[in-house]
């Protein structure tokens, strides 16, 4: 039987997942503090950019199944199952901060009108389900498995493909403690079922710990082929090579192994420093993953450094253009983009930058002012130092030609399709320069030095 879901926080897996829900025929209410998205929201837009989004979120309304609110208390009063989706970030030591997770637990104690399933999506350290499972149980005076059960559903869409990823996914993980809580989520997701997705069913904790051991893998997949094709450009070899024949290892996978800039994004980056803080808090040693976090804030610092190699030592007084700021392509999202790293470096270091991304533009605007360079953190006068530089040399372009105008250098920072297909020859009447470096390997070499450029990749000569 389709049930009726309450779903809290409508940010990317709250709304993706809600539209999502509704779509698989239960009744949704995604609830938001803040009226300006839920007006935005009911209106028929979507707060986020992502490929069909927008088109599932209008029929949904429009079927009546989905709806936004800021009434949080009546709408969780009204559920039978209520998902967490607000935000977890983390907190100067690594941990997440699970303050919003915690007041949902007592939003929840205090609209206890009937059973409910409480279900998290939330990415959460091990422990924190059990947590909210005693919030739940003490505000309340109700007793877990009979008058609420609680579920850790991880979530593992990717942003630029969240709505494929939601409709297929490669598996749905469920840790669960009774058997009616399991049958709600049967119910739930009674449509995958329908395409044979593969269900794990498990307890709390082991689900806690798929979603953190899967994205540190990852991570440390990534880190390993950005260090490997640091080594193999310095000997001479070709890491498009290296990864395909890796890849043609069943036990490897191709997946996964494309050589750039660094990780970014608001999941690894945290997810990588939550577990490498849960394994100290645990006395247990996860020095793998704390070199993957070094390693990845190295890999920016390196590619920065490279291009001011490529351009002789110094860019001051020169121009730089700078395609693509999101943290990955089919996405506006910027959080610990290499972008953000690469920018502040080069007006540091005096050069003029002309940034052009399909997406990302309004978003990088901020944080190319507000996030601290390489994994540290931005303190005032530096703060000012980039503001500064940023007002008077960092120009934000219409178009990919309009960024290369007048360019001694172009950096490739983010694989948009639109990149790869690059007209070399306006490229090269644009630019003043023949330099590019093209941080993710997304042009062909050949073609590039045809055209009279000097070409550098990642990992390839
Ligand atoms: C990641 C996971 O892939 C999802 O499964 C998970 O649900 C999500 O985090 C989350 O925890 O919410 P996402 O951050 O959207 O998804 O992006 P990815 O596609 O995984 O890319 C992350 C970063 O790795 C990007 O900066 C990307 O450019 C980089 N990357 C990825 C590489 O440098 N090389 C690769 O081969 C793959």
């Amino acid at each position: 039987m389709a049930k009726n879901i309450t779903v809290l926080g409508t940010g990317y897996v709250g709304l993706v997942s809600s539209v999502g829900l509704a779509d698989f025929g239960n009744t949704v209410t995604g609830v938001d503090l803040r009226t300006d998205i839920v007006d935005t929201l009911n209106g028929g837009r979507s707060t986020i950019y992502e490929i069909g989004l927008e088109e599932y979120l209008q029929r949904d309304l429009e079927s009546g199944r989905l709806s936004f609110t800021t009434d949080g208390d009546a709408a969780i009063a009204d559920a039978d199952i209520v998902f967490f989706a607000v935000g977890t970030p983390p907190k100067a030591d690594g941990h997440a901060d699970l303050s919003q997770i915690e007041a949902a637990a007592r939003q929840v104690a205090a609209n206890l009108t009937g059973y409910k399933v409480v279900v998290t999506k939330s990415t959460v350290p091990v422990g924190t389900n059990r947590r909210v499972q005693n919030i739940i149980a003490e505000a309340s005076g109700k007793t877990p498995g009979t008058h609420f059960s609680v579920v850790s559903n991880p979530e593992f869409l990717r942003e630029g493909k969240a709505v494929q990823d939601f409709f297929h996914p490669d598996r749905i993980v469920i840790g669960y403690e009774d058997d009616r809580a399991r049958e709600y989520m049967e119910d739930v997701y009674r449509a995958l079922y329908l395409i044979q997705t593969p269900f794990v069913w498990c307890n709390l904790e082991t689900a806690e710990l798929i979603k953190y051991a899967s994205n540190a893998f990852l991570a440390t997949k990534i880190t390993f082929i950005n260090q490997m094709a640091n080594l193999a450009e310095a000997a001479g070899a070709d890491i498009h090579q290296i990864a395909k024949s890796m890849g043609m290892d069943g036990r490897i996978s191709p997946k996964f192994l494309h050589p750039g800039p660094g990780y970014g994004g608001s999941c690894f980056p945290k997810d990588t420093k939550a577990v490498a803080a849960t394994g100290d808090e645990y006395g247990v040693d996860m020095s793998v993953i704390k070199a993957v976090i070094e390693a990845n804030d190295h890999q920016k610092v390196i590619t920065a450094g490279k291009l001011m190699r490529l351009m002789g030592g110094s860019v001051s007084g020169r121009t730089v253009a700078v395609l693509g700021l999101a943290f990955k392509a089919e996405t506006d999202d910027v959080r610990e983009s290499p972008a953000i790293d690469i920018v502040q470096e080069l007006l540091r270091e005096g050069a003029t930058v002309r940034a052009f991304d399909p997406e990302a533009m309004d978003n990088f605007k901020t944080a190319v002012v507000g996030e601290g360079p390489f994994g540290n953190n931005l303190n005032s006068d530096l703060q000012e130092q980039i503001a500064e530089a940023a007002a008077s040399r960092l120009h934000y372009c219409s178009d990919e030609f309009d960024a290369l105008t007048g360019a001694d250098a172009l950096i490739i920072v983010t694989e948009w399709n639109a990149f790869r297909n690059l007209d070399m020859d306006r490229a090269a009447d644009a630019m003043s320069g023949r330099l590019i470096f093209d941080a993710r390997n997304v042009l062909d070499p050949e073609r590039a030095r045809e055209k009279g450029f000097t070409y550098a990749g990642v990992g390839r000569v």
